[in-house]
């Protein structure tokens, strides 16, 4: 689903942020993408959404060059991917299942169609109770998952989550971790940047660890989820 051929990208005037990445990533893989600070994490993360383009190299999302896109085409594209960070970006002054149904909104859906996808959404994602509160008055953990369920209320074929649980204390970040793992049950391809090694040994399937902007090391592996079902 995504193809990377040996994809630079140096920031102006002389940051060499990637270095000759190659990848390929499968539909509905759940990668933790993970390196030190200034590994080029972020940066492999911008160009998948087209936020910037590669200095060198293709990027082919299903096969279609993203960097021959016009601007509609990267509006399409970006309606296809959800983005999830490290803060949750949440509207204050929206109710939790508002922030989630105006993301629907802004694409398209109609007031009352966008509602009831929210509201099944986050019902879904066991935060029914949620669903009138404001922001500001849920916890860190809370407010990651209702930012994470607006990120997929349209269906995104790829899901990209940038140090999502960075400010989150262990245990809230397993919880995060959890539905994760539900959004990949609906076929969503999702790729975490981080650098938590604990969630990463716990959770990660696939893991391909950055460096100075080369790809270091890329292990698949088969883990167990205890206590999941
Ligand atoms: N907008 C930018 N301008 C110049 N240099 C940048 C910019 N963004 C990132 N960099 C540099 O590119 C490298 C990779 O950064 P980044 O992708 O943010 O790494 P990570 O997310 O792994 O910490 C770093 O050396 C960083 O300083
Ligand atoms: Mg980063």
């Amino acid at each position: 689903m995504i193809q990377l051929f040996h994809v630079f990208k140096t920031y102006p005037p002389n940051s060499q942020a990637l270095n000759d990445i190659s990848l390929e990533i499968d539909k509905g893989e759940f990668v933790f993408l993970t390196g030190p600070s200034g590994a080029g994490k972020t940066t492999l993360l911008k160009l998948l959404f087209r936020e910037e383009e590669p200095t060198n190299g293709q990027i082919l999302l299903n096969g279609q060059n993203i960097n021959r896109l016009n601007r509609r085409g990267v509006a399409r594209l970006r309606r296809q991917i959800g983005l999830v960070f490290q803060e949750f970006k949440l509207l204050p002054r929206l109710t939790a299942l508002e922030n989630v149904a105006l993301a629907a909104e802004v694409v398209g859906t109609s007031k009352n169609g966008s509602h009831t996808k929210a509201y099944h959404l986050l019902r879904e994602l066991g935060l029914k109770e949620k669903y009138t509160a404001k922001p500001l008055t849920l916890s860190g953990g809370e407010q990651q998952r209702v930012a994470i369920a607006r990120a997929v209320v349209n269906d995104p074929m790829l899901l990209l989550a940038d140090e999502p649980t960075g400010n989150l204390d262990a245990e809230i970040a397993d919880e995060t971790m959890r539905m994760f793992l539900k959004i990949r049950e609906r076929g969503t391809t999702i790729i975490i940047a981080s650098h938590n090694l604990e969630l990463i040994k716990r959770y990660g399937t696939r893991i391909i660890s950055l460096r100075h902007g080369f790809v270091a090391d890329d292990l698949q592996k088969v883990v167990r989820h205890e206590g999941m079902h």
